[in-house]
Formats: structure tokens, sequence, C-alpha cells
């Protein structure tokens, strides 16, 4: 598929597996501050670079057939970082939207924002539930973008959900179970998440998607955000079809 309409600068890899890509990638878009850093330029410079990455990594993740890419955006605690870095992260959100929402929706991408929207400033607020009431019945590929969102925050989210039902007698406790669980999340729907990419080397969750995690490959790189382009992408796909996952159980 042509995508945005600009050729791409790396050619397709041979030696990924077409038929044995994740169905659901999640990636933590970290060390945008180091990258600014090591240039002498503000963190939100970094936030700036890391934006145009992520362009190439939605695209090439439509490209490919993937079904869900699921990016941490912004998280509850990063309410408490200085004021003008935060403010930088939510004009860039609103760059963001403005740019490329048309472009997104001409390529059937559909959006969903996972985290509290009613808790993000009005401008943005809008902007979020303008790009999923737009897209939210396209068929390509699902884009969720972790915003205003925790982990923890949302499975309490989740369990005081289930125990309201509980409590208004819509359903019985030994009703509750994984799918009745899941069908609470902000994920609701979409596949377990079968790849976690982490740039810049940390080896940590950070509060981003704990459950829906439980089986997932991992995959840190120590490439900041912003230099994570195509190819390194590509490597992690290779990376992942290399591993031989078990859920658990035993090779046949
Ligand atoms: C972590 O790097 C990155 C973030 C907290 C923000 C990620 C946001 C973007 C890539 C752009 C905004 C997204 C959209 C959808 C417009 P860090 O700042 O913690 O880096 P550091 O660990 O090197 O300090």
């Amino acid at each position: 598929m042509a995508f945005w309409g600009k050729a791409k600068k790396v050619e397709p890899d041979v030696g990924l597996d077409p038929t044995r890509l994740p169905q659901h990638v999640a990636i933590i878009m970290d060390g945008n501050g180091r990258w600014a850093k090591r240039r002498n330029q503000p963190r939100a410079f970094g936030h700036r670079a890391g934006v145009e990455a992520l362009r190439a990594i939605i695209r090439e993740s439509s490209d490919l057939g993937i079904k869900a890419l699921t990016i941490y955006a912004f998280s509850t605690e990063n309410w408490s970082r200085p004021k003008d870095e935060v403010s930088a992260l939510m004009s860039l959100l609103l760059e963001f939207f403005g740019r490329e929402i048309d472009e997104l929706h001409e390529n059937r991408v559909c959006i969903r924002i996972l985290g509290d929207v009613q808790g993000m400033p009005a401008p943005q607020r809008e902007a979020l539930v303008a790009a999923m009431d737009k897209t939210g019945g396209n068929t390509g590929l699902k884009l969720n973008i972790a915003l205003n969102y925790g982990s923890r925050m949302e499975i309490v989210r989740a369990a005081r959900t289930i125990a309201e039902r509980v409590e208004h007698g819509e359903i019985r406790a030994e009703q509750v179970d994984e799918r009745l669980f899941e069908s609470c999340l902000y994920t609701v729907g979409l596949p377990d998440v079968d790849l976690l990419i982490r740039t810049s080397g940390e080896m940590r969750l950070s509060n981003f998607l704990l459950y829906q995690v439980s089986y997932a490959e991992f995959v840190v790189v120590d490439t900041l955000w912003p230099d994570f382009d195509l190819a390194a992408y590509r490597a992690a796909l290779m990376e992942y079809q290399k591993r031989d996952r078990r859920f658990g159980g035993v090779k046949a």
C-alpha cells in the first residue's frame, strides 16, 4: 500500500516472515530527553524528533499489516515533569493530530486513546475525541495511544466497574473471569500484546500494560527513541521471530 504518498527510505526486508509477524506491538518510546541533551538542546527538542520517529513506525506497522500498535505517549506520572516540558508535550499532541489526522484516516487507521481522556486539558481532550470519532469505524491498523495512562489505574478502574456491577446485581461474583475482566480494560477487543519494544536500554515496564503483556516477548534496544528507524524496527521484529513462544507449555 502506498502510504502517506511518500517513498520509503528502506526497502522491504526479505528476512522477515510476513506470516509470523506479531499481531500486536507495544512500544515504550524512551530516550527523547537524552537524545536532546546530547545535542545541547531542551528536552522538548527530543520529543519533537520523537514524533517524527513515531510517524515512520506507524506507517511501517500499517504497511506490514500489523493489526495493532500501542504506544506509550504520556503516563499519569508524567504530569510531575517540569511545566514547560509538559506544555511542550501537550502542544506536540495537538500539532500531531492537526497535521496527521486526515492522512491517518485516509489510510484506514483506527485511533483509540488508552487512558483518562477526561483528565486531559480541554483542547487536547477535544482533539482526541474528534480523532476517535472520525477514525473509529476504520478497519486498518489499530493505533492505540496511551495518554494520561497508568496500568495500575486501568486495573483498579476495571475492578471497580466489576464491583459496581456485582453490587447492582447485574452479575454474580462467580461470573468474573478473565474475559469479563479484559472487557473492562481500555484494550477491550484488542489481541494480547505479542511484542513489547522499549528503547534507550532501560529494563522496566514503567506502569505500562501490566495485564496485557503477560506473554509478550520483550525486546529492549539501546537506541534512543528519535533514532529508532525502520531498520531498527525490522531488527526488533526479526528478533521476535527468532523467539520460541511456549505460553507456559512445552514444545510439541
Ligand atoms: C520518554 O522519553 C518519552 C516520553 C515521556 C514522551 C513520548 C512522546 C513522544 C514520542 C511524542 C508525543 C506523542 C504523540 C502521539 C504526539 P524521556 O523524555 O523520558 O527520555 P529520557 O529518559 O532520555 O529523559
